[in-house]
């Protein structure tokens, strides 16, 4: 009898513990965005495909953005959300060149990325996130 009981114990040790095991690496995981999906990070096909694309993830410190592109076609640049406003290139607040790009989040807000070969964050190669 005592056996059975202390046989209980243990499972139910193991069952609950195997639960928040579960939810504290839920917690901790952190994501890789995919900028784009299979769009990947270019001229996108239509205006809205990266503001469509940010809508449907959730971003959180600790998250990846990955930026799929070929060097020297494209770029990364984080920008300020007036300089994401005009496309304007500048004065980028860090700037990647080489693709594919893993570009961290490190705090939360907003958060803005154009390219900055000329002409293509016009054609809508932006991305403006929230964290
Ligand atoms: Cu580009």
């Amino acid at each position: 009898m005592e056996l059975e009981r202390l046989k209980m114990a243990v499972l139910l040790t193991v069952i609950i513990g195997g639960i928040l095991h579960i939810q504290i690496s839920d917690a901790q995981k952190q994501n890789r965005h995919i900028v784009g999906d299979s769009v990947d990070w270019t001229i996108p096909p239509d205006d809205n495909t990266y503001i469509t694309w940010a809508a449907s993830q959730k971003f959180a410190i600790g998250d990846t953005l990955v930026f799929n592109f070929e060097s020297e076609l494209h770029t990364v640049a984080e920008v300020t959300e007036a300089a994401y406003n005009e496309c304007n290139s500048q004065n980028p607040i860090s700037e990647w060149t080489k693709g594919p790009a893993s570009v961290p989040l490190k705090s939360s807000g907003k958060h803005y990325y154009l390219c900055s070969v000329p002409g293509h964050c016009m054609a809508a190669q932006k991305l403006a996130i929230n964290v």
